[in-house]
């Protein structure tokens, strides 16, 4: 059996202008896009992929969605580091034996494509997940970069991420606890479901946030100050805009200058 052609797609955070010509040469490539099916608090992110596609891809090639239903996962927030991570071993497992079946019964020309959200390479399964698809049907594999979320809300508070010569520590939420120290360098934080930052005020009033929810979207918001001092109105704002919209995707560094 030959192996097929799968593209992994970076599309950038979500502003249609992140999309860069090395995606849209491989958008015009896929003839099926598979899509987790992640339940209606996501639609409005599948919109935005799709409408992507329609914007970058030429009228002329004909590409199908597919949308693969996500298989259960437990409530990661109460689970211990060991439960979490073989709880999320199960789920990748499950998820490629879906896409291989899916995969297996396509027409053997068929080019698949997944669409990432920002970069492939941060904080996103489909690389893994597509590496253990590779195990169960043989699979040609071009990942193409995207604008990651952490580089539009740099971009959009017009800052350089670290200073001169030093590191950027890129976290989530889940382990800014455990690993924050002062000498760190500037901590980006993504996948934080509610803004974990709140617990290092006591240690470091003084670090300086800069925050960005839906960055590169219409409705982007950002903010930025002292710690201390914008804390509590982040927390609010963060509320109040998930309420308006259903869902916010927020990012944040953390810094000393
Ligand atoms: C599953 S991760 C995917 C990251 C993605 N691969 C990237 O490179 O940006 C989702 C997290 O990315 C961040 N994120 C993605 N898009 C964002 C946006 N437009 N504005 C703010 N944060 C965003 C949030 O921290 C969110 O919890």
């Amino acid at each position: 059996m030959s192996a097929r052609r799968v593209q992994i797609i970076g599309i950038g955070a979500g502003s249609p202008d992140h999309v860069t010509q090395q995606a849209i040469s491989a958008l015009g490539e896929v003839d099926v896009f598979l899509v987790a099916d992640k339940g209606a608090s996501k639609d409005e992110l599948v919109a935005l992929r799709r409408a992507i596609c329609e914007r970058f891809i030429p009228a002329d090639h004909d590409y199908d969605f597919v949308t693969v239903p996500d298989p259960q996962r437990g409530a990661d927030a109460t689970r211990g580091t060991a439960a979490y991570e073989q709880g999320v071993a199960d789920w990748h497992a499950a998820r490629a034996d879906a896409y291989a079946r899916i995969i297996d019964g396509l027409p053997p020309q068929t080019v698949v494509g997944f669409l990432v959200w920002g970069d492939p390479a941060f904080y996103d399964s489909t690389i893994r997940i597509v590496d253990a698809v590779a195990l169960r049907t043989p699979l040609d594999v071009r990942v193409v970069p995207g604008i990651s979320a952490f580089q539009a809300l740099a971009a959009a508070h017009g800052v350089v991420l670290h200073d001169v010569g030093q590191p950027v520590h890129i976290t989530t939420g889940r382990r800014l606890l455990a690993e924050w120290r002062p000498d760190l360098g500037t901590v980006v934080v993504m996948l934080d479901g509610g803004l974990a930052c709140r617990e290092i005020v006591s240690v470091a009033p003084d670090l300086v946030i800069r925050w960005g929810a839906y960055v590169g979207m219409p409705q982007q918001q950002l903010r930025s100050g002292r710690l201390a001092d914008v804390i509590e109105e982040l927390v609010t704002l963060r509320a109040a805009l998930r309420n308006e919209h259903g869902w916010v995707m927020d990012v944040y560094t953390l810094s000393t200058t």
